[in-house]
């Protein structure tokens, strides 16, 4: 009789926890297929009017790829577009293109970031009379083509301070420049490209991966202090998309095309204010996260195979790195 009374009493405590725990990840899941839905399937139904920022938007790197394609879908919701990159030639071509298709004024500041600091006086200048309403932080650039140790690029003295000056500076700089006359209209969104690559260390793209949690990072805390003011910063966080960076992989149901990506991740502004851009990409960082978790990527193992993989696969990038310089050139 003890014995059963004691069995039916751990019973109860077990089956208490089972319960618990249960609901726990019912009411977890749930949450978070709502969300889901919202941000991606939703957001496809019901968008933003994203005309209400202001008249102009800024895209930093706006003359191919994810840059391109945001300042192509901005012009078409209604923007007048702001392009800046560092060939002036592109910026033309690319700004009389919108013009001509989608009927707004763009204007064209040449600037190369890998410059560092001073290059932001002259951007001031000339953004200077301009209502901006939205600012897209999208230049980036890779520490070298490929997947590879740290110090397996050439002369990576230059490299690092150009990466960094790139990817990290330029985005609280270009923050700094449009963010007083947004408060002042007590209204404004910016838009700062990260990376998936942020989300764990990534081995064999070190420099690549920090300076994108610092995007990251960097895009949460400015939300949390200027919501309140009317602010939206959004950070987005992509996978693989099709560009001269991932050296124009052909698109799948993994790889998303510049242009579907932009549609898709201006879809979600206003439903979030950190997401992955799109659907599949969500998915893929959910599959990642769970079966290929960080403190995996971070062992000899894992580093030494990725080694391996970047060496099989460097003949044919290098050819297709040759080929996007041939045609941008
Ligand atoms: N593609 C992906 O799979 C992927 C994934 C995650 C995150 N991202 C991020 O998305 C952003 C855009 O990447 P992307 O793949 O679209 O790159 P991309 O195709 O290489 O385009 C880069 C753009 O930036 C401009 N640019 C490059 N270096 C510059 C510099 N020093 N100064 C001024 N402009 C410069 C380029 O134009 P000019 O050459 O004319 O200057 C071009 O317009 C980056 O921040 C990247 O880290 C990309």
């Amino acid at each position: 009789m003890g014995a059963f009374a004691e069995c039916s009493w751990y019973s109860l405590v077990l089956c208490s926890i089972g319960s618990v725990t249960v609901v726990y990840y019912l009411l977890k899941w749930s949450w978070l297929f709502w969300h889901g839905f919202k941000v991606y399937v939703l957001s496809e139904i019901w968008q933003t009017n994203l005309r209400k920022y202001g008249q102009w938007a800024v895209v930093t790197g706006a003359t191919s790829g994810i840059g391109r394609a945001y300042a192509e879908e901005l012009a078409k919701r209604g923007l007048d577009i702001v392009l800046i990159s560092r060939s002036e030639d592109k910026l033309c071509s690319v700004a009389k293109e919108i013009e001509s298709r989608y009927k707004r004024q763009t204007h064209v500041i040449q600037a190369d970031f890998t410059e560092g600091h001073s290059i932001y006086s002259t951007i001031t200048q000339q953004l200077e009379g301009l209502q901006i309403g939205i600012l897209v932080n999208n230049v980036g650039m890779n520490y070298i083509g490929v997947l590879a140790n740290f110090l397996d690029v050439p002369d990576p003295d230059q490299r690092i301070t150009q990466v960094i000056n790139c990817n990290t500076l330029s985005v609280p700089q270009m923050c700094r420049l449009v963010l007083p006359s947004m408060l002042e209209r007590g209204k404004g969104l910016i838009i700062n490209i990260s990376s998936e690559a942020a989300f764990q260390p990534q081995p064999m793209l070190s420099v690549y991966s920090a300076t994108k949690i610092f995007v990251t990072y960097f895009s949460r805390c400015l939300h949390a202090e200027y919501r309140a003011k009317g602010i939206t910063v959004q950070c987005v966080t992509p996978f693989v998309v099709s560009t001269n960076m991932t050296h124009n992989m052909p698109v799948n149901p993994l790889v998303k095309s510049a242009t579907s990506f932009a549609k898709d991740a201006l879809n979600t502004v206003g439903y979030t204010t950190y997401t992955s851009g799109c659907l599949t990409h969500a998915l893929q960082h959910i599959a990642l996260s769970v079966f290929f978790p960080g403190w995996l990527r971070l062992t000899s193992f894992c580093v030494q195979h990725m080694a391996n993989f970047a060496r099989s696969v460097e003949p044919k990038l290098r050819e297709r790195m040759a080929e996007t310089n041939n045609k941008q050139d």
